[in-house]
């Protein structure tokens, strides 16, 4: 396994989220468009515990195919064991715990009431529920249905929209700013469509804020322990990481850029580089998320978050 902010999940033990099956309303005003790559069940019937981890090649078709299979399949288990450190109205960017709130990567305090935001890859959209807490008007879209019915279920008084990152369902300009946490990004085969996507869909003078995995962690096993300390791989080895059925189908995919790659991704698609930050594993954090731990976290950045401006 190949350590996102979702694989690190740990395994499936088969618990349900209790309570009503939410339902995603229509009542948004902005349509879902088709997802490119078939439906859920095309992704394959079997969970990432019987699948085969290996690198190989994976189209985007595939990957997106593969991204809404896992998410849906494991939503529920994602939620019931890291819903306590996201919290319900947290906007927290990644295993280290950084959170927006002290952060202000978006904006200072004050600056976001009244905003359009787009939260993209929001699972269930803890970080739009906080935005919505400072006055902004949040829009938070997602690939994964169950990631959504978590969303309603929590509470979402702002849109929610099934969709896929690389093909956004705004007219030009429709949002001042949009971040995303771990979403969509390490996931896609092609960043930099999302990226020009994003960029399409915000006004002038927008900003995107988002995390992904750090760069170099692809050059160590993800592991949490010491074992998780001695390069293992090539950090230049750009292979995605799949996991695949008995019929070699992937069921789950996550693509590796370089940190360059990722700056190229971004001045690529148009934005102004402002920021990297690469937050540092805290004091207060004493708890594992999969490959993320305190030891490690001490030693080697887990996370970049990066900071794109719109001129
Ligand atoms: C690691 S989770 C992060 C969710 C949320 N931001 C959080 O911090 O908990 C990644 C999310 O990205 C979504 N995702 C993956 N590929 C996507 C795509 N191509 N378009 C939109 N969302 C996608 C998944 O469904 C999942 O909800």
């Amino acid at each position: 396994m190949k350590d996102s902010w979702s694989r690190r999940g740990g395994r499936a033990d088969g618990s349900k989220i209790s309570g009503e099956e939410p339902v995603i309303q229509e009542s948004s005003g902005f349509q879902a468009t088709g997802v490119p790559g078939g439906t859920a069940s095309d992704a394959g019937s079997h969970d990432a515990e019987d699948a085969e981890a290996t690198r190989r090649d994976a189209s985007p078709a595939e990957s997106t195919r593969a991204s809404r299979g896992w998410w849906d399949r494991n939503a529920d288990e994602y939620q019931s064991e890291h819903g306590a450190f996201l919290g319900d109205d947290r906007f927290v960017w990644g295993p280290e715990g950084l959170d927006e709130e002290d952060a202000r990567l978006l904006g200072p305090a004050g600056a976001l009431a009244g905003r359009d935001v787009l939260e993209i890859g929001a699972g269930a959209a803890q970080c739009s529920r906080w935005l919505a807490a400072q006055g902004a008007r949040p829009v938070a879209l997602d690939l994964s249905h169950r990631q959504l019915q978590h969303a309603l279920r929590i509470g979402a008084p702002f849109p929610l929209v099934e969709a896929d990152a690389s093909v956004l369902p705004f007219a030009d300009g429709s949002f001042d700013l949009a971040c995303s946490a771990y979403g969509a990004i390490p996931f896609v085969a092609d960043p930099g469509q999302v990226l020009r996507e994003v960029r399409r869909v915000l006004r002038p003078g927008g900003r995107f804020v988002f995390s992904v995995t750090h760069p170099i962690r692809w050059a160590f096993p993800d592991e949490p322990g010491p074992e998780g300390l001695s390069v293992a791989s090539s950090y230049f080895d750009r292979t995605p990481y799949v996991e695949q059925d008995e019929r070699g189908r992937a069921v789950y995919v996550e693509h590796h850029r370089t940190l360059g790659d990722r700056v190229r991704d971004v001045v690529g698609a148009g934005f102004r580089l402002t920021d990297l930050v690469e937050p540092e594993w805290p004091v207060w954090n004493d708890s594992d998320w999969g490959g993320w731990s305190p030891l490690r976290g001490a030693l080697i950045p887990g996370t970049a978050v990066f900071v794109c401006d719109r001129d």
